[in-house]
């Protein structure tokens, strides 16, 4: 291999929502060893590291994204212990551990908090953001909560508010206060120091807010909740988060190989990229892809936008799916069908940069629907029925026929979707078609081939607009991806001069397999070929 193998670039990275992957104590709730049970599989699959929302102590308002301390493990999900097992069976096996850190806001559980309400004179007050009223009364200023109503909740006792950006049980910390900032660092020593390989930062754009807490602007037009109605120029994105992530970026480069990866949160991918670097986040979500419709264009203009945003300075990160958005598969394609699933997965896994994967992504689990009483999401409590919240991608991960889909042998905290006899690990590991086994035949493909794994990226303009083309290309190496986004027969003339340079060295697995005929490939619906070239 010519180019530097560094896990977290040439590798894949699966999102794992603890509480839903397999619970092994028969509470309802997947926790640590019930991951641990699963780390071959993991292995087999071909990731490289795993993310695991959080699983600090949490009230659970928000599922852990509320944490009620940063230094320990949930006991719904195991202990300290427990941790050090799963961190020794993933290294043993190849894999990275990533710890998803909420360090925006705390819970209202957390120490901190509590002592920070006991009086304005507690150490702890100025650990989070206070405000008296304004002059005539009311909220400090006009910022809204992400989660619905006033982000200022009035503590009646101290007769000032404090600021919450998400749910008012998640309290957002001030880090303009020097001892909250030296603590958020010293957790990621913690963690560090314990062997972990990296973290994912939950909405890092939003740790300060502007000095003087101004309002923000309204905008104009009509908007579909309160929150979307302002321009959010100065309670996200303020300019001392630069020095804040070069700090943490010093800290991890003193531990070999650790990377660190954020969330933005009301940022667009120009924003987005500002913050990555060398001297800060290796890598950042990117929305433009994950939220492209079903067409090769939108696909092809947002990888390209990405990607010349990162240029040879940094290394991109795509996602389709995680435990906020309806899953892709219930997005783009239909019940039972999955011919648009692997297309989507051959480019996931063929585009330049880190493929991030959602637990069940693998085996096209569907979102499940729920009645009003079903709903755990606060989102979705709130909003009922126009936005129903984020519990229909959450659900239990499907491993096999038995009931709960051999999640658990108890009720799950969430419903199993109801396809799960049909649609499970089990089933799909021995059906050579299946889209498990089409990820696991990428997933060793991308492995081989320095050009998947390590190479840059050229788009190639096509006239035919379902089509996506792009060539992969190391100094020893270049492959060509083309990928079929309608449902008709599609044909793709290589280039003349090129032509019969290439061998189909992938065609997936569909009944009806791409072919190469002189230099033209044919494509069925929804068709991938990848093909090497012969020369250099
Ligand atoms: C972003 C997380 O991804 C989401 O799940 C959470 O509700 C908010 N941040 C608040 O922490
Ligand atoms: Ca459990």
């Amino acid at each position: 291999m010519s180019e530097r193998t560094l896990w977290w670039k040439d590798g894949i990275i699966y999102q794992i929502y603890p509480r839903s992957f397999q619970d092994s104590n028969a509470d309802g709730i997947g926790d640590l060893a019930g991951i641990v049970q699963h780390l071959d599989y993991l292995r087999e699959l071909g990731i490289d590291g795993i993310w695991l929302s959080p699983i600090n102590p949490s009230p659970d308002v928000d599922f852990g994204y509320d944490v009620s301390d940063y230094h320990t493990i949930d006991p719904k999900f195991g202990n300290l212990q427990d941790f050090d097992r799963l961190l020794t069976e993933a290294h043993k096996r190849g894999i990275h551990i990533i710890l998803d850190l909420v360090l925006n806001h705390t819970s209202d559980q957390h120490r901190w908090f509590q002592e920070s309400r006991l009086s304005r004179s507690n150490p702890y007050h100025d650990w989070y953001i206070w405000r008296n009223p304004a002059p005539g009364g009311g909220a400090p200023n006009n910022w809204r909560s992400m989660f619905g109503g006033p982000g200022w909740e009035f503590d009646e006792k101290l007769g000032q508010y404090y600021f919450h950006m998400f749910n008012k049980h998640q309290p957002d910390l001030n880090w303009r206060n020097p001892d909250v900032r030296s603590a958020m660092l010293d957790i990621f020593r913690y963690w560090l120091d314990k062997g972990v390989d990296g973290f994912r930062l939950d909405v890092f754009n939003a740790w300060y807010k502007e000095a003087n807490l101004r309002d923000n602007p309204r905008l104009p037009g009509i908007h579909r909740r309160p929150f979307e109605s302002y321009d959010h120029i100065y309670d996200v994105s303020q300019p001392e988060m630069i020095p804040a992530l070069q700090d943490i970026r010093k800290i991890l480069d003193s531990y070999p190989d650790r990377y660190v990866v954020g969330e933005t949160f009301l940022a667009d991918s120009a924003q987005a990229r500002t913050y990555i670097g060398s001297d800060r986040l290796h890598a950042g979500f990117d929305y433009g892809y994950a939220n492209s419709p079903f067409s090769a264009r939108a696909f092809g203009k947002a990888i390209q936008y990405w990607d010349g945003l990162h240029g040879d300075q940094a290394w991109p990160n795509y996602f389709l799916n995680n435990h906020d958005t309806p899953r892709s598969s219930t997005r783009y394609a239909g019940a039972n069908d999955d011919a648009r699933l692997k297309l989507l997965a051959a480019m996931h896994l063929t585009v330049r940069g880190t493929p991030y994967l959602y637990y069940g992504e693998e085996i096209g689990m569907r979102d499940i629907s729920l009645s009003r009483g079903q709903i755990q999401d606060p989102v979705g409590k709130r909003y009922w029925p126009f936005d129903k919240g984020r519990d229909g991608c959450r659900s239990p991960m499907q491993w096999d026929s038995r009931p709960f889909a051999g999640f658990s042998p108890s009720q799950p905290w969430l419903p199993v979707h109801p396809n799960y006899k049909v649609r499970n690990v089990v089933n799909q590991a021995s059906a050579p078609a299946s889209l498990l086994n089409f990820y696991k035949s990428l997933i060793a493909l991308r492995r081989e081939h320095p050009a998947l794994h390590a190479g840059k990226l050229i788009l190639i303009d096509v006239d035919d607009d379902a089509l996506l083309v792009y060539k992969r290309f190391t100094e020893d190496e270049t492959m060509l991806v083309v990928l079929n986004f309608s449902k008709g027969l599609r044909s793709y003339s290589l280039p003349i001069d090129e032509y019969n340079n290439w061998d189909l060295i992938f065609t997936g697995n569909e009944p009806l397999t791409s072919q190469m005929t002189d230099s033209t490939l044919n494509l069925p619906a929804y068709g991938v070929a990848i093909l090497l070239s012969r020369a250099t």
